[in-house]
């Protein structure tokens, strides 16, 4: 798949990391082009490319901005009519203890407004950026979920087969407004690891009995 990722931070980085390794063909692009061209040149087949135009022949843009940023970034990188958008963004405090929104709306469902006609599906934002740099192997063949929720069942389709290369369990969270739970299981993972002390090799997983 053609990927572009938006960011060249943790996660942007995890990101180039696991899905040039996947075989998928993947763009980066970042505010400051040099940590773009430093993060594709450490990863063969990674291409840096500047945000206008960035995600033109994405078939998915990962959207790995902080929340705040992530309305003009997705504005700066152009034209994203019918494109896949995965909003990977937790909308966190300062003190990252907390949620900026929820209960009647979510970081997803805003990122959307922003969009529209871009196909926008929340994905991978409960996985901390240490475990999606390291790989999906939790050990003893166990797999952390990757949730994914979205209007859009192309967008989940396309976000769930990402995940599924990357070796994660997908979860078929139901529509974009369930990112108003998916959100804040992110913010409790992000307690569990740092404020309860658990360390960041952690994530959520959903299980069935068999
Ligand atoms: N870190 C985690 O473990 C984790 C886990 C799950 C979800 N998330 C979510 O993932 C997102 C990214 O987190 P992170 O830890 O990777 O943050 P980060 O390290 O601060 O990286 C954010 C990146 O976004 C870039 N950026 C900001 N505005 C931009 C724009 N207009 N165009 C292009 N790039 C822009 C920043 O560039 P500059 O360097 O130029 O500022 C930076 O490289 C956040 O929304 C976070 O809530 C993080």
């Amino acid at each position: 798949m053609k990927v572009t990722v938006i960011g060249a931070g943790n996660m942007g980085s995890a990101f180039v990391k696991q899905l040039s390794r996947a075989g998928h063909q993947v763009s980066v692009t970042a505010r400051d082009a040099a940590k773009a061209a430093q993060l594709a040149a450490a990863h063969p087949g990674v291409r840096a490319v500047p945000v206008a135009g960035a995600a033109d022949d994405a078939d998915a843009v990962v959207l790995a901005t902080g929340y705040a940023d992530a309305a003009a970034a997705l504005a700066a990188v152009g034209k994203l009519q019918g494109k896949v958008v995965v909003d990977i963004t937790n909308p966190l405090t300062p003190d990252y203890m907390g949620l900026t929104l929820g209960h009647s709306t979510s970081a997803a469902e805003e990122i959307a407004k922003a969009v529209p006609g871009a196909e926008v599906v929340k994905a991978f934002n409960t996985l901390f950026a240490q475990v999606l740099a390291e790989g999906a192997d939790f050990g003893n063949g166990r797999k952390a979920s990757v949730f994914v929720a979205s209007d859009s069942e192309r967008a989940k389709h396309t976000a769930g087969a990402l995940a599924e290369t990357l070796g994660y369990a997908v979860v078929d969270a139901g529509g974009l407004k369930n990112a108003r739970y998916l959100e804040p299981l992110a913010g409790l993972n992000i307690y569990l690891g740092y404020g309860a002390g658990l360390g960041t090799a952690i994530a959520p997983t959903w299980l069935r009995k068999a």
